[in-house]
This record gives C-alpha cells, structure tokens and sequence, in this order.
C-alpha cells in the first residue's frame, strides 16, 4: 500500500486519477464546499475532490432538508467554487427535481451545471430507478458519481435519517445497484451511513472509487461536510463525524470580541485609521 504523498504526483485530479489512486490503495479525500473563499482554502490544502453539495441547502440556507435548494442556486455554488479551484476534481449535486422526471430532463440539468458553472462532474442520487438517466448524462460527455445508502433526497420516503441497509435485503439491493451504476459508468459511488461491513464488501466488488461518509474505514476514500467537520454546526453529532475545529466557538469569541472593542471605543484604533 502506499503512503500519503501530498498529492505532489498530479497537477489535476481527473476521476482517471481517482481510479488510479483506488488501484494502488491510496485513500481518496473529499470535503464539501460552495463558496469561493473555501474552496480555496481546501484546493489550497491538497483536497482531491470538492462536492459542491445539495447540503447547501442547510448549511448555506437554513433549510430542514435538502429538498428545496434549486438547480439555479446549486449553479451559483458550483460556479463560485470552480473560480477557486486549481487542482481538485469538482462534483455538483443534481438536486431534487431537477433529475428524477426523465432522462431527457436529468440530461438538461447535468448540461446546465456544465455549461454555465464549469463543473467537472456531477453527483445523483439512487440506482435502479435513475439508471436511465445516469446513462444519458455519461454517453453526453458528462462523468457521473452515484450516490447510494441514505439518500437525503429521499428523507420522507425514509422517514429517519438512520443507518441504511442493515437488513439483508436492502444490503443486497444496494449491492445490485452499486454494481449497475458501475456498469452503467459512473466513476465513483459515494456511500452514506452503512454498516462497515457493507462498505467494505462494496468497495472490494466494485472497481470504481466508493466513498464512504458513516460507511467505515474500507472504503476507498472519506467525505465529510465542510461545516460539520470545521465545529461551525454545533448540533449535528452523529458517530462518523470527526471535528478537527471548534469553529462556532472561535467565531463565537472573534465576535464577542469586536463588539467588546467597538462598545468601548477601542477599535479603530490610531493605526488603523486615515
Ligand atoms: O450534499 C452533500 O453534502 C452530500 C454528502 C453528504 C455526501 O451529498
């Protein structure tokens, strides 16, 4: 197995690259982003791919779910990251409605985030009942990575936002449909919130990239949300997180502190004025 290198090997990531890296055991690193200032901090840091989320639509807009953020607004995102970015492969989300109609329809959409924000791929949720469309967009030019386990589109379908395929049967039928976005070319999957043991059989069948986020330590390379894995979001828990800040705190004090200065004529001070 190789060691991490600083990713000093490849000027870009391409997803040629991502399979590359899978094939010789080097772990695949993927954060999100939707705004320029933090995608050039993560491209800066050596991140291989940005996934400009549907996520958005809570942690950027305040929203419950994911389900109400619109093609329109995933476009903006996507556009603003893709000025920052130098060396990572970008992922946009197709969201919610923008896919699920028809084939023709997702083709449309994936044109779209191509065109006008420049994105280098797109992300879709599901397996069987999107396949067609999945297809389309590939045979368009357009490289599609899946999405499988929970799906957060599908939340009121779900009901819960707990661990997927536990049971038998959803374990299989998630490895049937792992294996037909592999077939239909997608080149990678993300799996979310999966017993270890099911990301680790998928990532061993498979030959595409599985990305795992609460999929275990066995698959081929980690996601986290930005917010989440920063500390700016302080109520979000779940057991795969991993904070590496406290930025709600910090933020928190940073604030706290200029209104301190302010109130007591404190900044500007003589250095800091004309
Ligand atoms: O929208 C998102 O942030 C995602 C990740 C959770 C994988 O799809």
């Amino acid at each position: 197995m190789s060691t991490y290198n600083e990713n000093k090997e490849f000027k870009k990531i391409t997803t040629h690259v991502l399979l590359a890296m899978k094939q010789r055991g080097e772990r695949i690193s993927m954060l999100t982003a939707y705004d320029f200032s933090m995608a050039t901090i993560l491209d800066d840091a050596g991140i291989d791919i940005l996934l400009v989320g549907d996520s958005a639509s809570n942690v950027m807009a305040g929203h419950e779910t994911t389900l109400p953020i619109t093609l329109d607004q995933m476009i903006y995102h996507a556009s603003s990251v893709i000025r920052a970015v130098k060396r990572s492969l970008v992922v946009v989300d197709l969201p919610f409605g923008s896919y699920q109609g028809n084939s023709k329809e997702a083709l449309n959409s994936a044109i779209r985030i191509m065109k006008e924000a420049g994105a280098h791929s797109i992300k879709m949720e599901g397996g069987e009942e999107i396949i067609d469309s999945v297809k389309r967009i590939i045979s368009a030019g357009v490289p599609v990575m899946g999405h499988l386990g929970l799906t957060p589109q599908s939340i009121y379908k779900f009901g819960t936002y707990t661990v997927r395929a536990k049971e038998e049967e959803e374990a299989e039928q998630l490895v049937k449909n792992a294996k037909l976005l592999e077939e239909a070319g997608c080149f990678a999957i993300v799996l979310e919130k999966i017993p270890a043991a099911l990301g680790k059989r998928v990532a061993e069948e498979i030959k595409i990239p599985i990305i795992g986020i609460g999929a275990g330590m066995h698959v081929d390379g980690q996601v986290l949300v930005m917010h989440d894995m920063l500390g700016i979001n302080k109520e979000f828990n779940p057991r795969f997180l991993r904070r590496y800040l406290n930025m709600y705190e910090q933020i928190f004090n940073a604030t706290k502190q200029f209104i301190t200065d302010v109130k007591n004529k404190d900044f500007p001070n003589e250095s800091e004025q004309y």
